[in-house]
């Protein structure tokens, strides 16, 4: 085990040293989306194949963790092959291996560590552990390159935080949510109006044909940039079952408009709010929920009207794919970071 740390060390100062560009072969199984990437230097896709579950656990209304799991096992080897056909590599071609080893579902998160490292061991290639939220702010890098301090809102199905980043790789929580992830509000107020999993690009669709005319409730915090979307969540399932109680219908896209308005009230006003506290060069937007096109509008007007400099991922790249996994792992291999076999999944992994 030592001669293998000791090796992949040495194959990667040697490999920097060249001034060659590092190609990373990224990897990404922690939830419903089985991928591969290969990523140039941290911002060039060559390749990123994604593999998504959504299909299979549709039915159940949300994602099955062992029906995840058993997808990530029968597809992980297919993936990693397409992604390196794809970009017209081996595995000889390959600097790095990148893989993101939590936050996420245990079993799911297992798939791709194995795999990574078993990649790693047997062609003695360096190991790189990413943690998924960091995924998601890199995918930024893709856009343009990233200058500090930024901010990074990050709202995806499991995560709703305001990460303060003061060079690479450095992370700080300035809030979080305390109950209900954005992405998970969205997916339970969706199934409340009976529309499909993952419900947040339905109500984005249908908040846009209605108007934001129901009021419901904006939990501010006041003093905290923290976050809470539990009981707007539950004041939208009151609207619907009072509503029923009483005969009457309530316009489903009205609702949506409501929902969603209350929603990015609170994240754009909080966002700004810390920045002008703690004034930044970019603000980044980052994760699944970043594909809503109400929030994207939103943090485009308030940013030019405060002239901050705002990244948004193109669609592709707000859920969840191993290229944004590839890109953070790139910083952590400049850095010298890199994992050993004793890698493991950590469902309730902290930022670095
Ligand atoms: O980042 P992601 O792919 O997985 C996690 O890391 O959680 O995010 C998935 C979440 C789901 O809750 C989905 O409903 C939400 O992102 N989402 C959206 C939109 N597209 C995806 N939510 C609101 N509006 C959208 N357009
Ligand atoms: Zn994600």
């Amino acid at each position: 085990m030592n001669t293998w740390n000791q090796k992949v060390h040495k194959r990667r100062e040697h490999d920097i040293s060249e001034g060659k560009p590092i190609l990373i072969l990224g990897i990404e199984t922690s939830c419903d989306e089985t991928s591969a990437a290969v990523v140039e230097d941290g911002r060039i896709i060559r390749s990123n194949i994604i593999s998504s579950q959504i299909e299979s656990h549709k039915r159940f209304g949300g994602v099955v963790p062992e029906v995840a799991s058993r997808h990530h096992v029968e597809n992980i080897t297919l993936i990693i092959d397409e992604a390196l056909a794809k970009a017209n590599r081996t595995l000889d071609d390959i600097h790095a291996i990148a893989v993101t080893y939590g936050p996420g579902l245990v079993g799911a998160l297992l798939v791709g560590v194995a795999a990574a490292k078993a990649v790693a061991f047997a062609r003695g290639i360096p190991l790189i552990g990413v943690h998924h939220i960091a995924g998601h702010i890199y995918a930024n890098r893709f856009v343009k390159e990233l200058e500090f301090p930024l901010l990074a809102l990050v709202v995806s199905g499991g995560h709703t935080e305001i990460v303060y980043m003061k060079e690479h790789g450095s992370y700080e929580i300035i809030g979080q949510t305390r109950d209900d992830a954005v992405g998970e509000a969205y997916d339970k107020v969706a199934r409340s109006l009976k529309l499909p999993y993952p419900g947040g690009p339905y109500i984005d669709r249908l908040a846009q044909e209605g108007e934001a005319s129901i009021p419901l409730p904006r939990a501010w915090l006041d003093g905290s940039y923290d976050f809470s979307f539990s009981g707007l969540k539950s004041a939208v399932l009151n609207v619907l079952h009072n509503a029923d109680q009483r005969g009457e219908t309530i316009a489903p896209a009205n609702l949506a408009a409501s929902f969603q308005e209350a929603v990015i009230e609170v994240l754009v006003e909080k966002t700004f709010r810390f920045i002008q506290e703690r004034p930044v060069k970019q603000l980044l937007l980052a994760g699944g929920v970043a594909a809503n096109r109400g929030l994207r509008t939103a943090l485009t007007r308030r940013a030019e009207g405060e002239k901050i400099d705002l990244i948004v991922p193109p669609m592709s790249l707000c859920t969840d794919n191993a290229a944004m996994i590839a890109g953070a792992g790139y910083i952590e291999y400049q850095k010298g970071n890199l994992a050993d076999m004793t890698l493991n999944g950590i469902p309730g992994l902290p930022l670095p």
